[in-house]
C-alpha cells in the first residue's frame, strides 16, 4: 500500500466544466506538484482531505478511502497548510491555534509540543498574538508551526514558501527536509520545490503532463514552458556551479 493512492479521479466543481477526468498516481515519498494557476494543484489536496467531496474513482490516503468514515480518519493524521492562511488560523492566540491539533488529538505533552513548534518556527515571541495582527509570512508560518505541532504522518502543503522571508524559507527547507513522513507539495518556487522534493508531478488543466525525478522535470526548459512555468533559478545562467544545492544551505554561486 502506497501512502497514496489515486484511481481513476473523476471531479468537477458545481456547474463547471470537469477538472479531473481519469487522473491516475501512487506516491509514497514526497512529491512536489507543480503547474500553471488553475491546473489543480489546491483543488487535488483539498479532495484528498475532504474539503472538496463528490469525486469519481478512488482517492485513498494511508490506505482510507476520503469519504465518510475514512476521512475522519485521514484528518486525524494528515496536516494540511491551506494556500490562503486566512482561512486556516481561526482561534483567537497564536499559541492557542497552534495548540488546537495536539489537545484535539488528546496528547497529554500538548503545552510541550505547541512551544516548540512555535520555537522552530521562530514564532516564540508571538505566542499571545492575536492571528489577525500578524504580517502575511507569520500567518503562514503560524499555520505551518500548528501542522508541526499535530506530528502528522502525511503533510499537504499549499504554497509554503509564499510570503516568507529568504531567511524563514530557508528555515522551513531545513524543517521539511528534517520531517519524515510523505509531503505533497504545491508551489510555484520552483527552487524551494528542487531543494524539498526528489519527485516532481506537473498538473496542466487537471491531466499528468509530467512526472519523474525533480532533476528532469525542473530542467525540462521545453516542458515547464509549455506550462506557463520556468526553469527555476537553480538551473538557469550555469547556476550548476552552484553545486549540489539539496538542503538549501549553498546559496554561492562561486
Ligand atoms: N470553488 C470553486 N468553484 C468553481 N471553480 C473553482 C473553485 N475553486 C477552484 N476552481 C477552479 O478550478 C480550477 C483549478 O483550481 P485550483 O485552485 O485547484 O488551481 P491551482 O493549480 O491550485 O492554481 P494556483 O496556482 O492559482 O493556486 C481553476 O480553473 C479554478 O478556477
Ligand atoms: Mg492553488
Amino acid at each position: 500500500m502506497a501512502a497514496l493512492e489515486i484511481e481513476n479521479l473523476s471531479f468537477a466543481y458545481r456547474n463547471h466544466p470537469p477538472l479531473f477526468r481519469g487522473l491516475s498516481l501512487r506516491a509514497d515519498e514526497t512529491v512536489g506538484l507543480i503547474g500553471a494557476n488553475g491546473a489543480g494543484k489546491s483543488t487535488l489536496l483539498k479532495l484528498l482531505v475532504g474539503l472538496e467531496e463528490g469525486y469519481g474513482g478512488s482517492v485513498r490516503v494511508q490506505g482510507r478511502e476520503a469519504r465518510g468514515k475514512g476521512l475522519e480518519e485521514i484528518r486525524k493524521r494528515t496536516g494540511y497548510v491551506f494556500q490562503d492562511s486566512e482561512s486556516q488560523l481561526f482561534l483567537r492566540t497564536v499559541r492557542e491555534d497552534v495548540a488546537f491539533g495536539p489537545r484535539n488529538q488528546g496528547r497529554p505533552d500538548w503545552e510541550r509540543v505547541t512551544a516548540e513548534s512555535l520555537e522552530r518556527t521562530g514564532l516564540g515571541g508571538l505566542g499571545n498574538r492575536n492571528v489577525y495582527q500578524l504580517s502575511g509570512g507569520e500567518k503562514k508560518l503560524a499555520a505551518i508551526a500548528g501542522v508541526l505541532a499535530m506530528g502528522a504522518e502525511m503533510m499537504l502543503l499549499d504554497e509554503p514558501s509564499a510570503a516568507l522571508d529568504p531567511a524563514n524559507r530557508e528555515r522551513l527547507i531545513a524543517i521539511l527536509n528534517a520531517l519524515p513522513g510523505v509531503k505533497l507539495i504545491a508551489s510555484h518556487d520552483l527552487d524551494f520545490i528542487y531543494d524539498t522534493c526528489k519527485r516532481v508531478i506537473l498538473l496542466s488543466h487537471g491531466e499528468i503532463a509530467g512526472d519523474g525525478p525533480a532533476e528532469e522535470i525542473l530542467r525540462n526548459r521545453a516542458l515547464l514552458e509549455a506550462n506557463e512555468l520556468r526553469l527555476p533559478l537553480s538551473f538557469r545562467f550555469g547556476a550548476e556551479s552552484r553545486g549540489n544545492c539539496r538542503g538549501g544551505t549553498e546559496h554561492g554561486n562561486a
